[in-house]
């Protein structure tokens, strides 16, 4: 697929689970807060890292993933990336230099709990880990299916908790390199 479809079937994806179109019910399954236009993936992904899982020629799944740097785009992730300055993880700074931001990610709701997640996770570490020592993102306290498969079931780790514009966030880390082995 090329790779302006590929984006726009992603976003057709993000905004069907975007947090401000979904209704309160609908949310328990997850909801992404950070939306991306075509342009600002255009501009992000000139390299490879825009992972996306496809069945049938259709999107089912994607990730995003940029330096830190490149991720400005929205004033909660500078906010997030602001507080990485005072933290380490597994004795690394998390910088520019050694980390990814990875997210949002999303699965369409008919292939939910079938493991692309994980699919999805491995394929990034493994075309990224040579480049970044760890990967960072962020979920909100209101979204437990998603902390729950990235805790749970990607081994993430728990490194920050914070508040922007009153809601609530976790920052999670994972070394890229090791991550695949710690995946249930
Ligand atoms: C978050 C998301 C990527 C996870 O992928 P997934 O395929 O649904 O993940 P899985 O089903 O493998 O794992 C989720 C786990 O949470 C559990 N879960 C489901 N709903 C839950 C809830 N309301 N509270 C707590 N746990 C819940 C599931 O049972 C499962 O655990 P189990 O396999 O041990 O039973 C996907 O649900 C999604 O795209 N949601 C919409 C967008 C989104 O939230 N993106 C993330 C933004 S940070």
């Amino acid at each position: 697929m090329q790779r302006k479809l590929i984006f726009l079937a992603s976003l057709q994806l993000q905004n069907a689970n975007l947090v401000t179109n979904l209704a309160e019910s609908e949310r328990r399954d997850g909801f992404v807060t950070t939306p991306f236009d075509v342009d600002t993936l255009t501009e992000l992904h000139k390299g490879t890292r825009a992972f996306v899982a496809c069945v049938d020629n259709c999107v089912i799944g994607y990730a995003m993933t940029g330096t830190l740097q490149e991720f400005q785009h929205s004033a909660l992730i500078v906010h997030m990336n602001s507080r990485l300055q005072q933290i380490t993880f597994h004795g690394l700074p998390i910088d520019a230099a050694s980390a990814l931001q990875y997210g949002p990610v999303c699965i369409d709701k008919e292939f939910r709990g079938r493991g692309v997640l994980q699919s999805l996770f491995k394929v990034l570490c493994q075309h990224l880990n040579s480049d970044f020592k760890i990967g960072v993102t962020f979920i909100s306290t209101l979204n437990p299916r998603s902390y729950q498969a990235h805790v749970w079931k990607l081994g993430m780790t728990i490194v920050d908790e914070f508040e922007f514009t009153g809601k609530e966030y976790y920052t999670l880390a994972s070394v890229l390199a090791q991550e695949t082995s710690k995946m249930k």
